[in-house]
């Protein structure tokens, strides 16, 4: 997934502006961007969106953690409308998972549900413990485990610290090493890795960059929090002609059959054939096309 649209599960006016954004996947959100006194009207909101959405972006419904005190309430309410699958924020370890895993075992059974349907995004990185904890959750590969994605704002919150970032937008060290423990993560268990939202919704250069940064360093997709964000980021994950056109040359190069070629003066090996290929793949191409 590239795009992922947060959406507020208590706002009539977005509800209605976000199926037709072309996100891959709108994430109708319970936790913090609805109120706590408004969390049981956003859930029978949720319930009348669903029930009438005709919309092409994946359907998947940001759950409150399982501290909160309201993750039952939202599990109930939210399983039996099948969304592709619940965000899962503040987990502190892979017991959270395995809870949480159990929990929509039985909401699935008491709901005629298909067993293991509901598939999990893991918020990785905004509880001290979950970071420190991340070599823990990739020793077992968990079949609703689908992607993961990390987040700066709560973990600052978590440790009693300033902004995440340096004033010229540049993530502190702690969360440059929660973004990369994440990335690692994802890309130990072979799920997909989601990077976090770009704040600054009103500066499209500033999305692009960051969307950009994200792609060159491992991520598949991002959060939008903005309509504005998606075409945006969308275009970031995806290959560009220039790209697709390198990628070809250096497949090309490779043809003669050496291990190791030249191309434009530089010295290109199987490292460079095998990121050439996917790239062909992440753009839906093949080597013939
Ligand atoms: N999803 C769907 N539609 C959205 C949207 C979103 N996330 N954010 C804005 N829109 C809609 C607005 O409703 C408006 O449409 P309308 O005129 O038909 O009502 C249009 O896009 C333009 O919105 P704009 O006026 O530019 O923004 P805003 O000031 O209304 O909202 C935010 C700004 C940041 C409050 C809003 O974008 C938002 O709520 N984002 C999601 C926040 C969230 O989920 N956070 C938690 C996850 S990190
Ligand atoms: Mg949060």
């Amino acid at each position: 997934m590239k795009s992922l649209l947060f959406v507020p599960a208590d706002s009539e006016r977005k509800l209605a502006k976000a199926e037709s954004c072309g996100a891959d996947a709108m994430v109708i959100d319970l936790e913090d961007a609805v109120l706590p006194a408004r969390k049981p009207l956003a859930r029978e909101m949720l319930g009348a969106y669903a029930a009438a959405y005709t919309g092409k972006s994946e359907l998947w419904v940001r759950v409150n953690d399982l501290a909160s005190g309201e993750l039952l309430k939202d599990l109930a309410a939210v399983v039996p409308m099948q969304p592709v699958g619940i965000v899962l924020p503040k987990i502190s370890g892979p017991e959270d998972l395995d809870i949480v895993g159990y929990y929509l075992d039985m909401a699935e059974a008491a709901n005629n549900v298909p067993a293991g349907q509901t598939k999990i995004l893991a918020v990785c990185t905004e509880t001290a413990s979950a970071v420190l904890r991340m070599g823990e959750l990739v020793q077992r590969h968990r079949p609703r485990l689908t992607g993961m994605l990390w987040g700066g704002e709560d973990l600052s919150t978590a440790l009693g610290a300033g902004d995440p970032r340096y004033p010229d937008g540049r993530w502190r060290s702690m969360y440059e090493y929660a973004r990369n423990q994440c990335l690692l993560a994802c890309h130990s268990l072979g799920i997909e890795a989601i990077d976090t939202v770009y704040v600054d919704f009103r500066n499209p250069d500033g999305c692009r960059d960051n969307s950009l940064a994200a792609r060159y360093d491992g991520f598949v997709g991002k959060v939008a929090i903005h309509p504005d964000q998606v075409p945006i980021i969308n275009a970031a994950f995806t290959p560009s002609d220039d790209e697709i056109a390198h990628a070809r040359k250096v497949i090309a190069a490779f043809a003669q059959g050496a291990g190791a070629v030249s191309l434009d003066g530089k010295m290109l090996d199987v490292p460079h054939l095998k990121s050439a290929q996917q790239m062909l793949r992440s753009a839906g191409l093949t080597q013939e096309d």
